[in-house]
This record gives structure tokens, sequence and C-alpha cells, in this order.
């Protein structure tokens, strides 16, 4: 199957171009800029980025990429770093142009099918192309005169805005233009022919082998275990370890959906008392974070006894791509990320069924396997659960007060029908008691925080605005149902300067 590649220059629109080409239907997949042009690339897109072509460090383009005949297009650095290597000049201009931009067709061409003469698109340059390379045409230019789509040969086109972003009218025509009728790519990127070619493959890596995973009961676990089970069946063990750090009745929920409803066999590990002995007298989360990560490990060891050859993980893309442009090992990271802490030499095999999903596919392809929509839909839970909510010592007082106080919160949210608007949304037990009235009595019970964000992938957030009579239910419904707490405050910091978690 011929893909589109994208070589990253460091674009914060890398990722959404990737997802943009795959709504198009056509499969595709992003390497750094000094990486190899896989042999079956069937259009290569430069992306833009925050260098100018001119800077002494500025990322190269390898020209052995003119020798593969693969059709190219360039945006915004990557069409800058075209038209210097076919010869062309590139200056920083007194007009840098950010934002809405109108553009004006001067040549019609095929990459403009379909697309009136003059509309708007999304600029983020302060580099022009002020020379063109000997041959090329220009296509379109800005009100302001500079290029913004040039034709540098029959099969590569360089263009100085940003198709991907949807303030750009045409945007999508023009990359369908380009891939459909320049690079004469097929339309045959589909979820569902994902989930077959991906169990054929791995029955054909397991064959019988045995593999685990260990679950979590979030998103992609679910989906990487249900699609393996689907290839190699009873020969999949899927262990949850319940940790007694996780939601209330987190347990019986996903052993009824795995057992139930996805016929998965799943071993639960009922390791509570072991985790919270560990973590008594501990109160730095950095500390809480290795014990609970390293027991993980043991934990799951014990389970596996050397038995399988395979360990099952969820990684995703957005994980992989942002590993690789921060220079890191992917599988090392990932590793880490999902179970909380693998040790750097394990003995096993790893298969990662989803890692070029991007998190909504993952979510599709859930949908497509049969998984149900609240397990799907959920928000994002850390691998060290409720001990970094209690901050503090933990306890198992705090950990009952915080497990009915969340439930509260997180249904009053889904009764709102406000759970779904939100990012990730949960409840923090502060060490600090204040002095309340209840009845004619004083009490003296602990504060309470409840944080909801709006998010993307979590590196940014905001806090949510949830209405006050919701915030009012939320603390009325926490108070007199939550013996020990007294009082309830909303947390209204965004990320930075705070981070979602408050530990
Ligand atoms: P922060 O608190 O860093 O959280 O702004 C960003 C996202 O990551 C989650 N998070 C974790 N997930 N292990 C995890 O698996 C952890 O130790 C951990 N700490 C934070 C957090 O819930 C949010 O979604």
């Amino acid at each position: 199957m011929k893909k589109v590649i994208i070589v990253d220059y460091g674009s914060q629109y890398t990722q959404l171009l990737a997802r943009r080409i795959r709504e198009i239907g056509i499969y595709s997949e992003v390497i750094q800029y000094d990486e190899s042009i896989p042999n079956n690339a069937g259009a290569i897109i430069l992306s833009g980025g925050p260098k100018s072509v001119n800077d002494p460090d500025a990322f190269p383009l390898d020209r052995d990429i003119f020798n593969t005949n693969v059709p190219i297009l360039g945006i915004c650095y990557g069409m800058q770093l075209l038209a210097k290597e076919l010869g062309g000049k590139i200056e920083k201009t007194e007009i840098s142009e950010y934002g809405k931009t109108e553009i004006q067709t001067i040549k019609r061409d095929i990459i403009f099918d379909g697309i009136k003469d003059n509309f708007t698109v999304w600029m983020s340059h302060g580099d022009s192309v002020v020379k063109l390379p000997l041959g090329s045409q220009i296509l379109s230019k800005t009100k302001n005169n500079i290029n913004a789509c040039v034709k540098f040969s029959e099969k590569i086109y360089g263009i100085q805005f940003h198709p991907e972003v949807k303030h750009s009218e045409f945007g999508f025509e023009i990359l369908e233009n380009f891939l459909f009728k320049i690079a004469k790519l097929d339309k045959n990127w589909s979820l569902t022919n994902f989930i077959e070619e991906k169990i054929k493959e791995i029955k054909s890596e397991l064959k019988s082998e045995k593999a685990i995973i260990a679950l979590s009961g979030g998103v992609d676990s679910s989906v990487a275990a249900v699609l393996v089970h689907k290839a190699i069946g009873e020969n999949l063990k899927a262990v949850f370890v319940n940790h007694g750090l996780l939601r209330l009745n987190e347990e019986l929920e996903v052993k009824k959906i795995f057992n139930e409803l996805l016929g998965i066999n799943l071993t639960v590990v009922d390791a509570k008392k072991h985790f919270l002995n560990k973590l008594k007298g501990i109160v730095d989360p950095e500390e809480k974070r290795k014990i609970i990560g390293e027991e993980f490990i043991r934990v799951f060891e014990k389970e596996s006894k050397n038995n399988y050859k395979y360990l099952i993980q969820g990684t995703i893309y957005s994980d992989v791509i942002e590993s690789a442009a921060s220079g890191k090992s992917t599988a090392k990271i990932k590793s880490h990320h999902n179970v909380g802490g693998l040790p750097e030499e394990i003995n096993f095999k790893i298969i990662e069924p989803i890692k070029y999903l991007f998190k909504d596919e993952v979510r599709k392809v859930g949908e497509l396997l049969g998984i149900p929509h609240h397990i799907l839909y959920r928000h994002p839970f850390p691998g060290p659960g409720l001990a970094i909510r209690i901050v503090g010592e933990i306890t198992e007082e705090k950990l009952n007060i915080l497990k009915k106080a969340d439930h509260i919160f997180i249904e009053t949210l889904k009764e709102k029908n406000w759970y779904d608007k939100v990012w990730q949304a949960f409840t923090v037990l502060t060490p600090v008691k204040t002095v309340g009235v209840i009845g004619d009595e004083r009490s003296y019970d602990y504060v309470l925080a409840i944080r909801s964000v709006d998010s993307v992938e979590g590196m940014t957030a905001n806090w949510s605005k949830i209405p006050y009579y919701i915030l009012e239910e939320i603390s009325t419904r926490i108070t007199n149902n939550v013996k020990g707490v007294g009082r309830i405050v909303y947390d209204i910091t965004s990320k930075p300067p705070a981070t979602i978690e408050w530990e």
C-alpha cells in the first residue's frame, strides 16, 4: 500500500497534517527530517518549521529525495527548503504574514482544481521565497505580493500557507488535488481494513505463542487487548492489577466489561493491602510514583511466571511522534508511561498493535470492535491513581472519602451532560482541615478540591467553566453524603503554571 510520508521539520501542525490526510482516506506517516524515505512512499510532504532555511543550523533537505521521482509538496518551511535547494532565494522580507491572508490565483493549475481564484488561507511566516528556481512558475500570490504557491516542476509544488489548518479555505481540497490528481494515490485507508490487516499480522507473528497485557481500564490498553484477543484468543492473558488506588467500583466495572461483554478471560490481582503497606508514611509524590511503578512490575512479573513470550502495549501514535521529535527512544518512554515503570531490561518481545493510530482512530477502532462507549470516552486516569490525588500520606480512611466524593462529582457531571464536555475531571483530598457547623455542632473536617480541565492532549489545560448552579449542586451532594469533607473549593488554575494533577 502506497503511503504519504510527512517529513517533520518541527511544525506545530505536523500531527494535524497526518490526521487530515488519513481523514481524506490515505495512510500517512511522519518521519524526522534525517530519516530516509521508505520505498513505498506515494507522496512526500515537507512540513513547516520554526527555523529559517538561512539559519546556519537549519534542518536540511536530503537531496536524494529528488531521485525518488515521488511527488513532493513543501509547506511553508518545506516550500522554502525546496526553493533554496533548487536554486532559488529566500529572504526575511519587510512583510511577515501571520493569520488569515487573502491569496489570488495568477495561473490556473490542477492543484487548484475546483477552487475559486481568490480565497483566504492561514499564514505563519517571516521569510519568503524572493527568487524562484529556474523553470518554476508562480501559481498564486498574497495581496502583499508574496509568493503563495509555486510549481517547481510537474510533480513538485510548494505552498507558503497551511492547508491542514481549518482556517485555510479549500485547504482540504488543495491536499486532495495534490494527493489524488498529482500523486495519483487511491483512497484506501479505512479502520475496518486496519483491523483485518492487524489481526492477520498478529496471527502470523505470534502463531501459537502466548502474550500478556496489563489492562488499566483506559482506552488504549482496552482496544489493544480486544484487538489481540481477536487474533490469538485464549493465548492472551489480560491482567488487571487492583492496587487499591482506583476509582469507586473500578474493578467490578472492568471485570464486567472484559469477562461478560467481550469474552476475554481477565485475571484480577488484588494487591490492595500490599500497596497500602508499601505506601505507609510516604508523603513525597515522586516517591509514591516510584513505589507504585516498581510494585506494579513485581506483581506483573509474578503473574507472567515467565510463561509469556510477548507483552502487548497500548502505545499510540502521538506518543511515538512526540518522543521521536524530542529525540528520545520511543520504546522506553512508553514502557514507563503505560505500566508505570517497566524495568529497562525485560524478557518480553513487545507488540504495539495500535502504535500508528491517533487517539480518535483508536476510539473508532474500539467502536468497531464493540467496546462500550463509556470505556472509550472515559477521562484519562493516572497510573498511580488516587495516590497522587491525596495530598500527603495515604490512609484507608482518606481513600474512602476520596472515592465517594469523586464518584459523586463524576456522576453529577454525567447527569448534567458535562462529562463529555470536559477533558478530565476529578477530586483532590487536601491535608487541610477547617471548621464548620453541622446542625448545632462544630465540625472540623477536610478541604476537598474539585478540578475539571479543558485540554487537547494534556500538555496545556484551562479550568472548565462549569455553570455555578452545577458546582453548587456538586458541593451540596458531596458535603451531605461524604463524611469527613467539610469544605469544597474549585481549582481555577490553568496549566501552566499549575499541572493538571495536584501531585
Ligand atoms: P499533569 O498533572 O502532568 O498531567 O499536568 C497531565 C496528564 O497526565 C496524567 N498523569 C499521569 N499519568 N502516570 C500516568 O500514567 C502519572 O504518574 C501521571 N501524572 C499525571 C494526568 O492525569 C493528566 O491526564
